[in-house]
């Protein structure tokens, strides 16, 4: 069976607390978008995974290996299966490539092996193995709440265009949550469902991300791309997740294109691959057709 495993962008994040389990409570808006990872997954006597890119573990320190092993133990299976992942959504990009690549594979077994696991039990697997697996199991954009695997259907103007732009730079998640501490307020920012969802109401002011400053002090180099960036272009960058994708949204596709030719052929301080996508539709699923 062949999957698509897309990247994810986080329009909002809040940080509101530190918890008694060293995570963070947050409140984040997350959206799937048009870049994909690809897999195939075939049944195997035990579980295998390999992964294309050099910086991802095979084997059992892939998330994936994780997500299956924990899927095994739940349904008690004796059936494994091998994953085989082709690379595109770039490591340490706060693009959720590994949590989606689990999710994806969470999916395609329950289909392949027709387990009939039914959605609650899914997002309980997810939940046990990483923050955002859960945001990947729900169709279209969600608001994530918890650690972030809490989630709520989310309705965003369809479909929304981005300019990614994902410099050389690998951020790791744990050390950017560990600078946050000194930036949370009392007075939290929340997410503006209302204002969100209409095309009319969109506004560049409801994007939000509370790593972003963390993320700047721990990769000075990233600060500067950004501020780079900021300087060029003329809509407002923000940085996604932990980083270190920065991207531009909005629903007019003229101005992302416009965003698009301003950095297409210009070199940063440091070097950054740059895609166009957009976020996926709520009926998207990652099955892809048989050919
Ligand atoms: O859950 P996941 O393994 O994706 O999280 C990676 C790391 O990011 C955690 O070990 C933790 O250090 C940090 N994190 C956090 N609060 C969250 C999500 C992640 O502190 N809500």
């Amino acid at each position: 069976m062949r999957l698509r495993s897309p990247a994810k962008v986080n329009l909002f994040l809040e940080v509101l607390k530190k918890r008694d389990d060293g995570y963070h409570e947050i409140e984040t808006l997350i959206t799937p978008i048009s870049l994909f990872d690809r897999i195939r997954i075939e049944a195997s006597p035990d579980i295998r995974v390999r992964c294309s890119h050099p910086d991802i573990p095979n084997g059992s320190g892939n998330l994936v290996h994780r997500a299956l092993v924990a899927l095994r133990d739940h349904c008690d299976l004796e059936q494994g299966i091998t994953v085989t992942i082709d690379k595109r959504i770039p490591p340490g990009s706060g693009l959720g490539g590994g949590s989606s690549n689990a999710a994806a594979c969470l999916l395609g077994v329950n289909r392949l092996l027709g387990l009939n696991l039914d959605r609650s039990t899914l997002l309980d697997v997810g939940a046990s193995i990483g923050s955002d697996v859960n945001a990947f199991l729900t169709p279209g954009a969600s608001i994530c709440r918890g650690r972030g695997e809490i989630t709520e259907k989310a309705a965003l103007p369809d479909p929304l265009h981005l300019l990614l732009l994902i410099p050389d730079i690998q951020c790791e998640t744990p050390k950017v949550y560990e600078k946050a501490a000194k930036f949370l307020n009392s007075d939290p920012m929340r997410v503006s469902l209302s204002e969100l969802k209409e095309r009319e109401n969109w506004s560049d002011k409801n994007l939000f991300n509370r790593l972003q400053q963390p993320a700047f002090e721990v990769y000075p180099e990233l600060e500067t791309f950004f501020r780079e960036v900021r300087r060029i272009s003329e809509g407002t960058p923000l940085l996604s997740g932990s980083g270190s994708t920065v991207f531009f949204v909005s629903p007019d596709s003229e101005q992302i294109q416009q965003e698009h030719d301003r950095f297409s052929s210009r070199s940063l301080t440091t070097p950054f691959k740059i895609f166009t996508v957009q976020t996926l539709p709520d009926e998207w699923h990652p099955f892809e057709p048989l050919s």
